[in-house]
């Protein structure tokens, strides 16, 4: 059974609760809900990836209340200091040296010797990590290769029955996951574009983001190429919908939009294109029509984020 708890101070800390005994509880971050179990014990973190029907063990982020609490489980250089100062909480998550010291689950880290952390910013959320007093693992609440949930009811719907809890904090305000930084090499690596923008990243940084080279499958283990996959094949770029089609539109449209479209952002605004993203798709996604076509969105600021996801979720299917 899978108990749908509100954020009031009763349910938050029922919430801790199941997370301190092991249990399974989805809560919402500023991106997406997070499926959230205690990093320290094996048993829960290898629930979540049943739960979840992963095919395989990518690492996990793990989240916690403060950089204070993060400093205990990962080694902070000058820049990630910096950058957990400007950034914290918020939609950034750092891959950091572990420490030696730390204890969280092996499976967490995936058998590499480096740790991603964040932050939350949700008062709920970091009153939940508070509350709980154990770092706590947390993949996208959906099931493997879906589209990551951005309101209570999207995890209800993929995962009740699977999984303890689920608190309900409302409708997620940024709704693509944290953009993934390395500082575990010589230079700031860019291995996941999200939330935060690279823009700003990179003028905190003073210097421009390096991305993964491409021959190096641990550089980033959890980006498959096909993921956040809709039921419905997903057509890029397109101006003009085929019959049949339903549309996902962006900006100002110059024809009449077919029936049972949906557009991102009529004023063309990223930010609010980035909110709707995971909800629209899964709007969009129902039976009986031929396929999503999907307008063309600037690759600007968090249209970063969203065109990844987008070409990940038009990607041919692995898994
Ligand atoms: O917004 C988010 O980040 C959400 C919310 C719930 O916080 N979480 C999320 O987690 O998207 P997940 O598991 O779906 O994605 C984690 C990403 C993957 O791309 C993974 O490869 C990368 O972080 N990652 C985690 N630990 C890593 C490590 N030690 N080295 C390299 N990449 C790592
Ligand atoms: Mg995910």
């Amino acid at each position: 059974m899978t108990v749908l708890l509100s954020n009031t101070p009763a349910d938050i800390e029922e919430a801790a609760h199941l997370l301190r005994q092991g249990g399974l509880v989805s809560f919402a971050t500023e991106t997406v809900y997070g499926l959230g179990g205690n990093a320290r014990d094996d048993r829960a973190v290898a629930g979540i990836f049943e739960a979840k029907g992963r095919p395989r063990f990518n690492p996990l982020i793990v989240h916690l209340p403060h950089a204070e609490a993060a400093e205990e489980e990962v080694r902070f250089s000058a820049t990630a200091r910096d950058l957990a100062e400007r950034f914290w909480p918020g939609p950034l998550t750092l891959v950091l040296p572990k420490r030696e010291a730390s204890n969280v689950s092996l499976l967490c880290s995936a058998g590499l010797d480096s740790l991603a952390v964040r932050v939350p910013a949700p008062e709920t959320a970091r009153e939940l990590l508070r509350l709980a007093g154990c770092p706590v693992a947390a993949p996208s609440a959906n099931r493997a290769g879906r589209i990551s949930p951005t309101r209570a009811e999207h995890v209800m719907n993929e995962l009740s029955g699977r999984i303890d809890a689920v608190l309900d904090d409302g409708p997620c305000p940024v709704g693509v996951e944290s953009t993934v930084v390395s500082l575990t090499g010589e230079h700031p690596v860019l291995l996941r574009p999200g939330g935060l923008e690279r823009e700003e990243l990179e003028s905190a940084l003073g210097v421009p983001l390096a991305l993964p080279a491409a021959e190096d499958p641990l550089a980033s283990p959890g980006m498959l190429k096909s993921h956040y996959a809709p039921d419905a094949r997903i057509r890029l770029d397109v101006l003009a919908p085929k019959p049949g089609e339903a549309y996902l539109g962006f900006g100002k449209q110059t024809r009449d939009a077919p029936e049972g479209s949906f557009n991102l952002s009529p004023s063309g605004d990223l930010k609010e294109a980035a909110a709707n993203l995971f909800a629209a798709l899964r709007e969009l996604d129902k039976p009986g029509i031929s396929g999503i076509a999907v307008a063309p969105i600037p690759l600007d600021g968090l249209g970063q984020a969203i065109n990844d996801r987008l070409q990940r979720a038009a990607a041919p299917r692995e898994i």
